[in-house]
């Protein structure tokens, strides 16, 4: 009789639950400081580095080795292709160009959407468990495009979106309210980048609505304030230290958590929205198997308005693309 079809390495791992890996595309600054954080914390037990420049991705592998010998977590870096990337549990895509000063997420586009489709030629077939985690910037757009190049269901490609938005958004209200960042739950939606909005009637301090917690939100220059230093964080830190790099390396890391412990957490990620025809960020709920379920979340007019004029910018930056 016919010899069982070989098993790819995905199956054979989930078979015997031996080890969860991710694998990063691109190791410069912000996929070495992911690595770092993966293998500092007990997330996963490989790290696979993926970069053409060889001397640096060496470099990066002994670096981070350094960091594992001790063995806090087990965890074990390794330089390896798109081909192994592509057999991975999680593919982490940081490869790209970064904005330089002044510069705009959005017109890293062309550069990068060409860096993506040759990064998904490398790595096909890809093992149709493997997770995407899009980083690279415009992360929407990559995002919208990974979708259609990897041949993977959608609930599989997500980007890390307004989750690092989120979470600046967190530390300026703790700030104003004094009051511990993760007791607040506020989000920033859409666009990770300029069109992005805040769901201000739906942010929370503990179980308190943000109008009774924080009252000066009721002056609209107080809200444009907050808006205007969230929006703009990632440009003030890329002035003075060329990337952001400690921020987004976190939030990676985390869902890389989420999906390898199957936690259901609830974040605003970046992800296909089929009445919007884009990808941007919505509230959703994370697992193993990538988006579990979009959460609804209550947006009154203005944010609506805000949503749509989003998805209608970013659509437009597609169209452009698909040209
Ligand atoms: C950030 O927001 C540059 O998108 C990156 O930190």
């Amino acid at each position: 009789s016919a010899a069982p079809p070989e098993k790819n390495r995905g199956e054979v791992m989930a078979e015997h639950r031996l080890k969860t890996s991710v694998a990063i595309i691109g190791c410069g600054d912000v996929g070495s400081t992911l690595a770092y954080t993966l293998v500092l914390q007990p997330i996963c037990s490989e790290v696979i580095l993926v970069d053409p420049k060889e001397d640096l991705l060496q470099a990066q592998v002994r670096d981070l080795g350094d960091a594992t010998y001790r063995g806090q977590t087990g965890a074990r870096v390794r330089a390896g292709t798109h081909k192994d990337a592509g057999q991975a549990d999680i593919v982490v895509i940081t490869a790209g160009a970064k904005q330089k000063i002044g510069e705009s997420r959005l017109s890293l586009l062309s550069r990068n959407l060409h860096i993506l489709s040759s990064i998904f030629q490398a790595m096909s077939p890809i093992n149709p468990n493997t997770i995407l985690l899009l980083v690279a910037n415009p992360v929407d757009i990559l995002t919208y495009f990974a979708r259609k190049l990897s041949g993977l269901p959608e609930s599989q490609v997500l980007g890390t979106g307004t989750t690092l938005d989120s979470a600046r958004l967190r530390g300026i209200l703790a700030q104003k309210a004094d009051v511990a960042p993760n007791s607040i739950d506020a989000y920033v939606l859409g666009e990770h980048g300029d069109s992005q909005f805040i769901a201000w009637s739906s942010c929370t301090i503990g179980t308190s609505p943000l109008r009774l917690a924080l009252p000066q939100v009721s002056d609209p220059a107080f809200k444009k304030d907050i808006a205007d230093h969230t929006r703009g964080a990632a440009a003030a830190i890329i002035a003075a230290k060329g990337c952001t790099a400690y921020g987004i390396g976190m939030v990676a890391a985390s869902i890389c958590k989420y999906i390898l412990f199957d936690s259901r957490t609830v974040r605003p990620l970046s992800f296909y929205q089929p009445e919007l025809g884009c990808c941007l960020s919505m509230p959703a709920v994370i697992g193993r198997k990538g988006i579990i379920k979009k959460m609804p979340i209550e947006l009154d007019e203005s944010e609506q308005k805000n949503l749509e004029e989003c998805a209608g910018n970013l659509r437009a930056v597609i169209d452009g693309a698909e040209k």
